[in-house]
């Protein structure tokens, strides 16, 4: 027998990690945008940028390729390059750090603060430099950061303050919609976010010049009112495409009704995990409205979530590690030359924080197995 058939006499339904919310008005969208003709930077991306940008009341919002693009171009359009340093955390995905090598800065890592696994503005202070420009800031898993705290910080020592709130569209800090916060903010539609294009992301900002070189940037460095044929830059293709764009502002229209639906699943699983003791269902504090992005479970000190990990998916339950730290990563030795030592949270949480399967349409019956699966597996732990 194969070691991922589960280990079960009684039969279950898949559960999968995640899943798009894909219904007929999406595929009518998409099939519309198809029999246009239209199929690049057109009207269902300005429409999808009006809309957000409407909802985050930012002036411009900016779609492209991916998140990661929308934080490169933050990076670069923010003017921060060679010699500066970054503030960010480990405990994040990847490209939230990658945007930063990108422009040959330097990531400085920062450790979290153990209650909502977001960036900790006193270990940000402690390393501020003469050389610190920026704090990349992360909203994990859809939880705002402490923003009173990063932008008294930011003032105080004159720093430019980037949002990849890729992980939170829709969330809000004491009811400041997450996207309008600091410099700049990037968010990300991979289908596994709450609202998807496929592959896509944009850049929300109030700065004029940043949203107008970003825009040019976007597009191979071409001027939006310049000569189509000349390229005054170097820039990129981080273009998003107008049927991702119908998707996506077909998706964006449900936001509200998505996470509603996800906030159902997120208290179900925090309901029955409270008879587990030794699992810790993840926080919200109470000045947040929380759009959830995944549902991570902190598993008690002692335990090492990589076996529990592995018993689960055995039993046919999807799990993932959320996050390896990025300065624990294989590539972080080669391009990583700055102080990783001082992460106590950032290392002890990362030991013990699991992603169970979360998605608009998870039932009340799937949450039931993932938890007396957990519960299971925990017995034997
Ligand atoms: C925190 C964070 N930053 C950046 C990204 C990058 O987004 P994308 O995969 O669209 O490039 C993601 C997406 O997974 C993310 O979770």
């Amino acid at each position: 027998m194969s070691e991922h058939v589960p280990n079960t006499s009684k039969q279950h339904p898949p559960i999968t990690m995640s899943a798009p919310d894909i219904d007929a008005s999406d595929l009518k969208a998409v099939e519309e945008t198809l029999r246009s003709g239209i199929l690049g930077l057109g009207p269902c991306a300005r429409g999808f940028e009006e809309a957000v940008a409407e909802r985050c009341g930012v002036k411009h919002a900016i779609t492209l390729s991916s998140g990661t693009s929308a934080l490169h171009l933050a990076v670069r359009g923010l003017g921060i390059g060679d010699g500066d340093e970054v503030l960010v955390p480990s405990f994040t995905f990847a490209a939230s750090v990658n945007a930063i090598l990108y422009e040959r800065a330097t990531p400085v890592f920062v450790d979290i603060e153990p209650e909502t696994l977001n960036l900790s503005v006193e270990d940000c202070e402690r390393r501020i430099t003469p050389k610190t420009r920026a704090i990349m800031v992360v909203d994990v898993f859809g939880h705002p950061a402490d923003w009173d705290g990063l932008e008294a910080l930011a003032r105080k020592h004159d720093l430019l303050l980037i949002d990849d709130c890729c992980e939170a569209i829709g969330s809000e800090y004491r009811g400041r919609p997450l996207g309008s916060l600091g410099n700049a903010g990037a968010f990300a539609f991979y289908p596994n976010k709450q609202i998807t294009t496929g592959e896509g992301g944009m850049l929300v900002t109030d700065d004029d010049d940043l949203a107008t070189l970003a825009r040019s940037l976007r597009n191979q460095g071409r001027d939006a009112m310049g000569a189509w044929l000349d390229h005054p830059r170097l820039g990129f293709n981080y273009r998003m495409d107008e049927l991702s764009a119908a998707l996506g502002l077909s998706q964006f229209r449900r936001l509200d009704a998505f996470m509603e639906r996800r906030a159902h699943v997120a208290s179900l699983y925090t309901e029955r995990l409270a008879q587990l003791p030794r699992v810790e269902a993840p926080t919200v504090q109470d000045h947040v409205k929380m759009s959830w992005f995944v549902y991570v479970v902190r598993l008690a000190e002692g335990l090492d979530r990589d076996p529990v990990m592995q018993k689960m998916e055995q039993r046919g339950i999807p799990v993932r590690g959320y996050f390896q730290p990025v300065h624990e990563l294989t590539y972080a030795r080669k391009y990583i030359n700055s102080s990783t030592s001082g992460l106590p949270t950032t290392e002890a949480m990362a030991r013990r924080t699991v992603a169970i399967p979360f998605h608009n349409h998870l039932s009340e019956a799937a949450v039931d197995r993932v938890v007396e699966v957990l519960a299971e597996v925990l017995d034997e732990s």
